[in-house]
């Protein structure tokens, strides 16, 4: 079960929205559906790809037991929905699984690299190289370096090496053709941010033992709502719409996701590339300069509380925060009551560390809409596979409508492109 609470919206007057403000927001839902589905996204439809599933589950029996470290080396929506993954249904503490262990090299700092061959044996490590382009310097510079490493030991890189790329494009594919490496395809109609859901997220997921095809039933079931025309269950628009509304007309320029539970920490960090790369537009789609964009912070319940929250709370009316609870994260871990006489923290009695958090989180949530701050809470019943999966899908389906509220592209990421042709400049001048 995924819920959408929007009630603390309609409790903060003139920073939120009023009830009718909301249901006048209905009358775009079908035209902005319509405009999406004849985008011909593949994001949406990826979650219904059980060949690809079974391809991925059958390499990743095969190479069972090979390798003790898989290292993904991708950048930006290459590599985030991987680290989401890996750090969701990791032990926070201990590695108990016998899967292999999973690295993410997402920047070119070369301690990196350096830190990296401390703990990693090369006869036991896979690398997957991820670029949808296949020529992004930071990836393409890893993977070079490692490839070299190999071939010095004299090892099979076509066993060690596996590559995530674009169907026909790019410099990788060649590669693949010439050197006889495997390659599991990116859809061309799914772009780096979109694409956790693809072998992108899906290939090193399974590989470390995530069940794959219970994160993709939780993002089809969402898909499904994504697709609803009924304004009062289609939850991505109404989250769209929201964050749309409180931006143009009451300022709130910045969104923070305020998870409470460290393990969806990592999600927010996701989030916050797609949120940007893909609103972050100087252009709508008839060309005409527009300045769009939210900026995505990120924060966790409760440590933040003490570190963020005074902020929130009463600084500058820009921010809606949208908090992520859980409803079962683990069994009740009961708080004992050690000083039975000490009147100051008597509060803590009976009570458990479950409770404690829940409580802390409404009692926030009422403290910021006390203080009119515009605020909506997103619960999931537990942090497993099913509920990433639908959690996944409702950001990039309310990131699509988004697109469609600000008739920009949602999908390009021309500032990103930018960057990485004067890089390519500058190196060939220098
Ligand atoms: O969302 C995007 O398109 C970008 O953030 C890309 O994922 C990132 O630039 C990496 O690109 P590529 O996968 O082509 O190496």
């Amino acid at each position: 079960m995924l819920s959408l609470d929007l009630t603390n919206i309609f409790a903060v007057g003139s920073h939120g929205m009023t009830k009718k403000q909301f249901r006048a927001q209905k009358k775009h839902l079908k035209k902005y559906l319509r405009d999406i589905q004849l985008r011909a996204q593949g994001f949406y439809t990826v979650v219904d790809d059980m060949a690809t599933v079974r391809d991925i589950e059958q390499y990743a029996k095969d190479v069972r037991g090979k390798f003790d470290d898989v290292v993904v080396l991708g950048i930006g929506g290459s590599a985030l929905g991987t680290i989401c993954l890996r750090d969701t249904f990791s032990h926070l503490y201990a590695d108990y699984t016998d899967a292999p262990r999973l690295h993410v090299i997402d920047n070119i700092d070369p301690m990196m690299i350096e830190e990296l061959e401390d703990v990693i044996d090369l006869k036991r490590t896979l690398f997957i190289v991820i670029s949808k382009s296949g020529t992004t310097p930071e990836p393409m510079s890893a993977y070079f370096y490692f490839r070299k490493q190999l071939e010095q030991a004299k090892l099979d890189v076509t066993k060690h090496i596996v590559f995530v790329t674009d169907p026909e494009r790019g410099v990788l594919r060649e590669i693949s053709w010439d050197d006889g490496i495997r390659t599991f395809d990116i859809p061309k109609n799914v772009g780096g941010r979109f694409s956790v859901l693809t072998p992108v997220g899906l290939l090193p997921a399974a590989l470390i033992g995530i069940d794959i095809k219970k994160l993709l039933a939780g993002a089809r079931d969402m898909r499904d709502v994504f697709f609803s025309r009924s304004f009062n269950k289609n939850a991505p628009y109404q989250l769209a719409m929201v964050q749309h509304f409180l931006n143009v007309k009451k300022g709130k320029t910045m969104n923070v996701m305020m998870p409470y539970a460290n393990k969806l920490y990592p999600f927010a960090n996701w989030y916050r590339q797609l949120l940007a790369e893909s609103i972050g537009k100087k252009k709508n789609r008839k060309g005409k300069r527009v300045y769009t964009g939210i900026t995505p912070v990120n924060a966790l319940g409760a440590t933040d509380q003490h570190s963020q929250s005074q902020l929130y709370n009463e600084g500058p009316h820009d921010k809606l925060i949208m908090f992520i609870a859980v409803e079962k994260l683990t069994k009740q871990i009961r708080i004992p009551n050690i000083h039975p006489k000490n009147k100051a923290i008597a509060y803590l009695k009976n009570t458990s560390f479950n409770e404690l958090l829940d409580i802390e989180r409404t009692a926030t949530t009422a403290s910021y809409t006390k203080n009119n701050r515009p605020n909506i809470t997103i619960t999931i019943s537990k942090i497993d596979e099913y509920h990433l999966g639908q959690l996944f899908m409702l950001f990039e389906g309310a990131t699509a409508f988004l697109g469609e509220c600000y008739g920009i592209d949602a999908f390009n990421q021309p500032g990103v492109e930018l960057s990485k042709k004067l890089t390519k400049e500058a190196l060939l001048k220098k």
